[in-house]
């Protein structure tokens, strides 16, 4: 989520493993999907709106993102498309949204605050802060209740990150206990998105306080390597690569990754590993320099739905690769 991109919407358009996935969400085991409402005004067949999502593919939907307002409260970020207003303008995503248990009745809804966009501040100084802490507790309840929502996510990218404070990893598991203390006698479910990076999570999270508060920890492993670098690499390897020797680089994998939140204390009961349903891509140099790090200076074309360089959604991926082998192209 570093670029707020998860991008679910890919996932949720490909019907490929359909059965599988639903063979998951009847395990027993969690199957968390986040859904990026800006996936709404892509162009064309890129559009994807809250009905484009399977209501049987995941355990648990989540909708991101709300952010945090001026005055401490959660904060729709677009009501036009999110609310409906007193005279019946506006697409009421919300709502839609939360009518999907309609169709599947165990499925659980989650309204994500936060994200990469939001930053770090507005979140320290607000958890720093009884009084704001508080405001911002019943302004969940109360939005998350009006309209359906089963829990909330919070998405706090990252505490003593980005322009926060050392006191923000002891401020954060407080405002996660002041959140469990009000959502608890109303059922609500509370969890989070967190860091995979080993130098964020020993800053910013304190991780046996977390776990008490929350239900289910979705740990970031990807956005590992992208075009913020001048080298190729995968988006979330899975293990390490032989060469990945310098630097914090042996890190950057799951395995390391998820391990470090078992060790540090988070259950595996209530750990979810993330997986980016989208890719990133890189220019070569030299395209007969391929392969793991080759010199790529510059980021991949962008593609035609979510038109950032460096990035292409499952979506794109499969039709450029359709195209190249002039297939015709099924989803
Ligand atoms: C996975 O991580 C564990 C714990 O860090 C480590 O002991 C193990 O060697 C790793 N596995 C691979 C295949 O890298």
């Amino acid at each position: 989520m570093k670029l707020a991109f998860l991008l679910l919407s890919a996932l949720l358009a490909v019907n490929a493993g359909l059965v599988e996935k639903r063979g998951a969400a009847k395990s027993g085991k969690l199957f968390v999907c986040y859904y990026g409402s800006w996936a709404v005004y892509r162009p064309g067949d890129g559009k994807f709106d809250v009905e484009h999502i399977d209501p049987n593919l995941c355990t648990h939907l989540v909708f991101g993102f709300a952010g945090l307002g001026d005055d401490n409260r959660i904060k729709v970020l677009d009501p036009w498309n999110e609310l409906v207003d007193e005279w019946g303008s506006g697409k009421a995503a919300f709502r839609r949204f939360n009518a999907l248990k309609n169709i599947n009745p165990s499925l659980k809804t989650i309204l994500a605050v936060g994200g990469w966009n939001e930053g770090s501040v507005k979140y320290s100084q607000m958890a720093a802060d009884p009084a704001k802490r508080a405001t911002f507790v019943a302004s969940c309840v109360q939005l998350l209740k009006e309209h359906g929502f089963d829990g909330l996510d919070m998405d706090w990218e990252y505490p003593a990150n980005r322009g926060g404070t050392p006191e923000d990893k002891a401020n954060f598991v407080q405002l996660l206990r002041d959140l469990k203390a009000a959502f608890a006698p109303q059922g609500l479910l509370l969890t989070a998105a967190v860091s995979a990076g080993k130098g964020t999570i020993d800053t910013a999270y304190d991780v046996p306080g977390m776990a008490q508060a929350l239900d289910i920890i979705s740990v970031m492993v990807y956005d590992m390597h992208g075009a913020w670098e001048t080298f190729t690499h995968h988006n979330a390897p899975l293990y390490a690569h032989p060469n990945d020797q310098s630097g914090e680089t042996k890190y950057f994998n799951a395995n390391f990754s998820m391990n470090y939140w078992i060790s540090l204390g988070a259950p595996r009961s209530k750990l979810v590993m993330g997986m980016p349903i989208y890719g990133r891509g890189f220019t070569l140099s030299n395209p007969a320099q391929n392969g793991f790090y080759a010199d790529a200076p510059q980021a991949g074309i962008q593609g035609p739905y979510t038109r950032e360089p460096g990035i292409l959604g499952f979506n794109e991926v499969t039709s450029f690769a359709y195209k190249q082998h002039d297939l015709p192209l099924v989803l």
